[in-house]
């Protein structure tokens, strides 16, 4: 370690370490803790933020791992505290996680700002925990350590592995179709989630922990360990040792964010068979870091590198089968000759250093780079008349025969509206219908919930179709599959052109070519969008109200538009 701050340097020095009136009362209140000048005295305060709760089931273990992280902080040195913040529990947060995960970030920016924090390890894990941890540390910049959650146990059901989510999905479809019975069905739900942990299909919290990991702000091998594992509270311990160390390197975010850092991630993101939820907060964390970054350069990293993960959605097995397999490391060891191995890390080494040594034990479950499970790439954006400024598909996901398309268009006005219809006996449907969902972006859905995964139409459905082209300004869960065209931006409620389709156009997409295309004439458009009335803003009051009027759209990464800028923030002053 290279020691570059003194006591006198920390941020906690001003609370602590002076002699005048303040300092005596946030000394005596920690006496009143029960600690003593030896607990404090000359030792950086580290802030373990944690969202745990009761009713966030992926965060079950995180008060005991705070526990861990403490042990770690107390041994190297340091002072642990333990601030709780938002769980953002994904199955229970309506109307959904998305519009909160800037309140996650602005809360884990100001509970560092505003108390006596060096350093900061974020428990997380759950879909949008991670982005809005990491967002929130960003923008403060004291060192911090992300400590993945770690992937829940692979489901199980009469001996077959079943995925979070994803199977959720095919065996909705599989009881809708008549193929299995309510008996199965309970039964199955006693069996998808056997234990604490996030999902362990490759959703967006599998694949944000391994972004936070590819990114350098995680300790090797982390966001893997599987959350049951014995190794998951070593690593926790090991994050709690290194922080306090990292504090006194000074290595604060910004030196370990860079464009090849994020180029990095995203190769990682694309290795994965990532969710396409990660563009959105990777945007968002670029930018917070003053980084340049926008979903083109997904598409342009995906155009190079192809799925290794053998993991569902894109493919077969689980995030507990990919930890067997030698986990991230490994498979970062296999990505080896396309990532910048000199981008520095939490560990203090380069993420080069991190990976020498990861295997891949498993071949099947981790593809080697010269037999990848699929070429076709885990992000394409698409642009258009219908999506000025993109939108996003997963063509590994995809059934091939969709990847170009031209087809009628059935179109929704909002989700109730698709529920209504959309199981009709008499629905004028088929296969190669085109199924648009409106208003379900930012402002729209409000808060983008994943509903980017239309059901298919119920007698489709009785007829053995499983895929079909479904467009909208939504997300999709990151356990979700199919032909699903999300995040088209501009949204339809601000008057983006998804606004103005109607069931009977046509729309041709060609995945190949990178387009989308509203076969319908400029004059007509142009009729269309002149009738068209603004509806009223979701919310008149409260959070919604800030939410709305503050809510960048997908493609800028969805963050309030006063959080995005750089700039400074003052320290609070103690008087
Ligand atoms: Fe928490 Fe999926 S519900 S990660």
């Amino acid at each position: 370690m290279t020691k570059v701050k003194r006591y006198e340097d920390l941020r906690s020095h001003r609370w602590l370490g002076t002699t005048d009136l303040r300092s005596f009362g946030h000394r005596a209140r920690f006496r009143q803790g029960g600690f003593d000048a030896p607990d404090w005295q000359g030792k950086p305060v580290i802030g373990i933020i944690n969202t745990w709760s009761d009713l966030s089931f992926c965060h079950t273990h995180l008060r005991e791992r705070a526990e861990d992280v403490k042990r770690g902080v107390w041994q190297a040195g340091g002072f642990p505290v333990e601030l709780p913040a938002l769980s953002l529990s994904e199955p229970f947060v309506k109307p959904t996680t998305m519009l909160y995960r800037n309140l996650l970030a602005m809360e884990t920016e100001e509970l560092l700002r505003s108390h006596p924090i060096d350093g900061a390890v974020l428990l997380g894990g759950c879909d949008k925990t991670t982005p809005g941890l990491i967002l929130g540390a960003i923008s403060m910049g004291v060192p911090s350590i992300f400590v993945p959650a770690g992937p829940q146990l692979n489901g199980n059901w009469r001996g077959q592995k079943m995925g979070s989510g994803s199977d959720a999905w095919k065996y909705w479809d599989e009881k809708r179709a008549g193929r299995i019975t309510e008996e199965d069905w309970a039964e199955l739900e006693g069996g998808i989630a056997r234990s604490f942990g996030t999902c362990m299909v490759m959703g967006t919290a599998a694949t944000m922990m391994a972004i936070a990991e590819a990114l350098g702000l995680s300790l090797p091998g982390s966001s893997s360990i599987p959350a049951a594992d014995a190794g998951h509270p070593r690593m926790c311990s090991n994050a709690g040792r290194r922080i306090v160390d990292m504090v006194w390197e000074d290595l604060t975010p910004d030196k370990i964010l860079t464009p090849k850092s994020f180029d990095n991630a995203i190769r990682v993101h694309m290795a994965m068979g990532g969710s396409t939820n990660a563009i959105i907060h990777v945007v968002a964390m670029a930018r917070r870091a003053g980084l340049k970054l926008d979903m083109n350069r997904f598409d342009e990293l995906s155009r190079e590198i192809p799925v290794l993960a053998n993991v569902r959605p894109s493919g077969k097995y689980l995030m507990e089968d990919f930890f067997y397999a030698g986990g991230l490391r490994g498979l970062m060891n296999e990505l080896r000759s396309t990532l910048d191995l000199d981008c520095l890390t939490v560990t203090g080494k380069t993420i080069g250093e991190n990976i020498e040594g990861g295997k891949v034990y498993l071949p099947d479950v981790i593809h080697p780079l010269s037999d990848p499970i699929s070429t076709e790439g885990a992000t394409a954006v698409l642009t258009g008349n219908l999506a000025p400024r993109g939108c996003v598909i997963k063509p590994s996901a995809v059934e091939k025969r969709l990847l170009k398309h031209r087809g009628k268009v059935i179109a929704f006005e909002d989700y109730n509206h698709m529920a209504r219809e959309v199981d009709r006996d008499d629905l004028d449907v088929t296969a190669d219908h085109i199924l648009v969902l409106k208003n379900g972006g930012p402002q729209g859905g409000p808060g983008m919930p994943e509903w980017g995964m239309l059901p298919i139409p119920k007698k489709l459905v009785q007829q053995g179709v499983r895929d079909m082209v479904r467009i909208s300004d939504a997300r999709m869960s990151g356990t979700s599959y199919g032909a699903c065209i999300l995040h088209v931006a501009p949204e339809s409620y601000i008057g983006g052109p998804l606004a103005f389709v109607q069931t009977g156009d046509e729309i041709e997409i060609d995945v190949a070519a990178r387009t989308i295309h509203l076969c319908v004439s400029d004059e007509e458009l142009a009729r269309r969008t002149a009738a068209w009335v603004k509806p009223e803003p979701r919310y008149v009051r409260g959070y919604g109200a800030i939410y709305s009027d503050h809510i960048g759209q997908a493609d800028d990464g969805c963050d309030f538009d006063f959080l995005a800028p750089l700039g400074p923030v003052p320290e609070p002053e103690i008087h």
